[in-house]
């Protein structure tokens, strides 16, 4: 039987902002990506999961979104989203936004609403107004800390000019958390839903999906520096949700094959399954396996939690490594100093973005061998920008030059996420690196710096330069998603099912068999000699040398 497309996609997530310019201002847009879907389609790519391109202040980056029916100025309009969207299906490319539903942006019209109509308006009953504790009211209604740092709470002026009440809002200041008990949210989101399935699109990527929901009295979390707070995450009534918008998905018929998948982060796998029963989310992350450090062990104990608590219900498995969030997998498997991050901030970011001293070689050694493990693995793959060039995390950017809300709150303890979201490079010269199309610049310079800073070294990991480099980490992309493809063909019955190959005496390599392929990866710096009886080698992360796989490689073999 034919499994629905998305059940074994790969999906490249385009971080519009920093993908390419074609207006020469510096800042990635929709017809620049239009522009480099050949770039995708023969990179081999099955669909694409745009980073929200609705308008927005960009206090973080278009997860702050004003409107969610229009497109940014600075990424394009409507009419240039139609065309991307058709082009791109002309290519057999599926289009996924980013749809952003536990917040706003201060910017949006209901908010604006909200602080104008003072305490106790109905307007304020869309998002979470309380009043603050203490003799005035000068302390956060509760406990909870945000996201990005500091309280989860902001005190406003009221119209009349005094200090007043507070919101709730658990990422930057100018995301307000909507009121998900307000009939007039579910509303909202209905119609939003409509407006892009209309257009075309394939579906969505769910913003923060196990968050929507508080716990109706927001009472004081007592582990306040627990990175899960249960009273504001993972609510049961958010499941409501999702059951509502896949009946709307469905509303479009079988043959739109449309899909959801959520950005979940709930404590254990069994949560995190509990989004994919049959009538709510087709798909939600699996970050479990991003967040282990480069060691066979936990890689193999990572996957198999993923397929005992997912795979097994039926759910497919979205692998992913890497996303606009987290260290680029170069810089984090390439640690071989770890250091600890200041003891205040949560243990998250020491998991998502370890520190310390990197050898960024052996980081791309690794980054290279964990794509050939995770293209082998049955269910669906997300692929981040660059990180089919191998692009290290950029550490060293000026302080000055850093946007992320997450250094300010942090109190520049966290490096935050701009690293990984630098333009890419697409030539080795040129202006912003091929980033930025000629158009609108002068004199062969960019008229416009990109909106973060290129180092220079990124010149060597250009577009053009390694698409004539066979052994280059684009090439290794190319090959092992053509290979994916035709080794693992979509079509097959879902078989999703892999069975581990004992290495005797490497407890530092990994081995597992689906179908008639074998998949191994050597964590370890020692070369591995391959058994005979696993074959020819199809695909190697480096080639092996008289039989013999590198350390810090990984290869799929087919028995002949
Ligand atoms: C998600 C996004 C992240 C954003 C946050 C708030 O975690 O991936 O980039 O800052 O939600 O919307
Ligand atoms: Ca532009």
């Amino acid at each position: 039987m034919t499994q629905p497309w998305w059940r074994s996609a790969v999906i490249y997530q385009v971080y519009l902002r920093s993908f390419a310019d074609a207006n020469g201002d510096g800042i990635g847009d929709l017809a620049g990506l239009r522009s480099r879907l050949g770039y995708l389609a023969e990179l081999g790519v099955d669909g694409i999961w745009l980073n929200p391109c609705y308008p927005s202040p960009q206090q973080d980056h278009g997860y702050d979104v004003a409107d969610y029916t229009d497109i940014e100025p600075d990424y394009g309009d409507l009419a240039a989203f139609d065309a991307l969207v058709a082009d791109a299906h002309d290519r057999g490319l599926k289009v996924l936004m980013d749809l952003v539903p536990n917040h706003c942006s201060s910017a949006h019209p209901w908010f604006r609403a909200a602080l104008a109509a003072g305490a106790g308006a109905p307007e304020r009953a869309r998002f979470l107004f309380r009043d603050g504790r203490g003799k005035d009211g000068e302390l956060p209604p509760n406990n909870w800390r945000g996201q990005f740092g500091g309280s989860a709470w902001s005190r406003i002026i009221e119209p009349d000019g005094t200090p007043g009440q507070w919101y709730l809002h658990f990422f930057d200041a100018g995301q307000p958390d909507f009121n998900w008990r307000h009939p007039d949210v579910t509303a909202l989101f209905d119609e939003v839903l409509r407006f892009w399935f209309d257009r075309g699109v394939d579906g969505f990527r769910i913003d923060v999906a196990h968050g929507l929901y508080k716990h109706p009295e927001l009472p004081d979390w007592a582990d306040s520096h627990s990175h899960f707070n249960a009273h504001a995450w993972n609510q049961p009534e958010v499941h409501e949700v999702y059951r509502r918008w896949r009946r709307i998905a469905d509303e479009y018929g079988p043959e739109r094959e449309l899909t959801f998948v959520g950005e979940v982060w709930v404590p254990t796998v069994a949560d995190l399954a509990a989004y994919l029963r049959p009538d709510e989310l087709p798909q939600a992350f699996y970050f479990d396996l991003l967040q282990q450090p480069w060691q066979a062990g936990l890689f193999r104990s990572s996957i198999e939690r993923a397929f005992d608590g997912i795979g097994a219900t039926g759910a497919t498995i979205t692998w992913t490594l890497a996303n606009h969030d987290v260290h680029r997998t170069v810089t984090r498997y390439g640690i071989v100093r770890p250091e600890p991050y200041h003891d205040s901030l949560p243990e998250d970011v020491s998991l998502v973005r370890p520190r310390g001293e990197v050898d960024p070689a052996l980081g791309e050694r690794r980054a290279r061998a964990a794509t050939v493990l995770l293209l082998a693995l049955p269910g669906s793959q997300y692929l981040y920008q660059g990180e089919e060039l191998g692009l290290p995390e950029v550490l060293n950017l000026p302080d000055d030059a850093r946007q992320d809300p997450t250094w300010t709150r942090s109190g520049r303890l966290d490096p935050g996420r701009d690293g990984c979201r630098v333009p890419l490079p697409w030539t080795p010269q040129g202006p912003n690196y091929g980033f930025s199309s000629v158009f609108g610049s002068s004199g062969g310079r960019a008229m416009f710096a990109p909106w973060l800073p290129q180092p220079d070294w990124f010149a060597k990991y250009a577009v053009s330069e390694q698409l004539q480099d066979a052994t280059s980490t684009l090439s290794l992309h190319r090959q092992a998603l053509s290979m994916r493809r035709e080794l693992f063909p979509a079509s097959e019955a879902a078989d999703q099912s892999i069975t581990w190959v004992d290495i005797p005496g490497r407890d530092d390599a990994l081995a597992f068999r689906r179908g008639d392929i074998t998949c191994v990866v050597v964590f370890g710096d020692e070369a591995l000699l391959l058994p005979e009886e696993w074959g020819e080698v199809l695909l190697a992360s480096l080639p092996p040398q008289e039989g013999r796989l590198a350390g810090n490689a990984a290869a799929w073999l087919r028995v002949q």
